[in-house]
């Protein structure tokens, strides 16, 4: 199970292979020595951390998300999330990048109700790193989000990371279906 102390390095899906070649960085000048060192922060800035967030991430989490300063619903989403210990953010090169909410209140059943990456952060692999350990921290046999038809990224991202679709409800935004998607966990942890 994550806690405030677990901490998941999530290497970024098919871009490590474009290390360059220690004679494509600087002729053939550069040593052994400085190729590592700068592969070495190359693969840090590479990376995206997640961890469960904690209060002192409310800030950082509003200026990532606009709508968390403006939209009160949406801070006391963030707030309880947080207290509940079902807030995880993704960091980059130490910065919080992005966000993801865990809810019960979908038919009792675990469901992400949000996911939010801030814009300047996207297709670096927060998305997906928040989502992967959401579903590392399950006990549930499976985990169910939703999104509009027209979230071409998030749905994407949902087909790759494995889910299925589950069902639509045609009558939240008039001519753009809410899509359920499902996850069935296999290694979900026990209680
Ligand atoms: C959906 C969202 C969370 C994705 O976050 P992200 O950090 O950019 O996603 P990742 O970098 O982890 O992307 C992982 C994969 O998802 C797919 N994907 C993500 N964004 C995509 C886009 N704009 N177009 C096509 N595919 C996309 C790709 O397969 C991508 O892998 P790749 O970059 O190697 O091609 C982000 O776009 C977002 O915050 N959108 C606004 C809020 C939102 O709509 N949330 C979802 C509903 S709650």
């Amino acid at each position: 199970m994550l806690g405030n102390s677990c901490r998941t390095a999530v290497p970024l899906h098919g871009r490590q292979k474009f290390l360059a070649p220690i004679s494509a960085i600087s002729g053939s000048t550069i040593t052994l020595r400085e190729h590592r060192v700068r592969e070495t922060l190359l693969m840090q800035r590479r990376e995206v951390q997640v961890r469960l967030a904690a209060t002192r991430d409310r800030k950082p989490i509003a200026a990532c998300d606009a709508r968390v300063m403006h939209d009160l619903q949406r801070r006391e989403l963030v707030d309880a999330a947080i207290a509940a210990r079902r807030c995880w953010v993704a960091e980059h090169v130490g910065a919080v990048c992005g966000y993801g909410i865990l809810t019960m209140n979908f038919f009792g059943r675990a469901f992400v109700d949000l996911l939010y990456v801030a814009e300047g952060a996207r297709r670096k692999g927060a998305g997906d790193a928040i989502l992967a350990a959401i579903e590392h921290a399950q006990h549930e046999d499976r985990l169910f989000t939703s999104t509009n038809d027209s979230n071409a990224p998030m749905r994407t991202l949902l087909e790759r990371r494995g889910y299925q679709p589950s069902g639509n409800i045609t009558s939240l935004d008039p001519g753009d279906p809410e899509l359920v998607f499902v996850k069935f966990l296999s290694g979900a942890n026990t209680k």
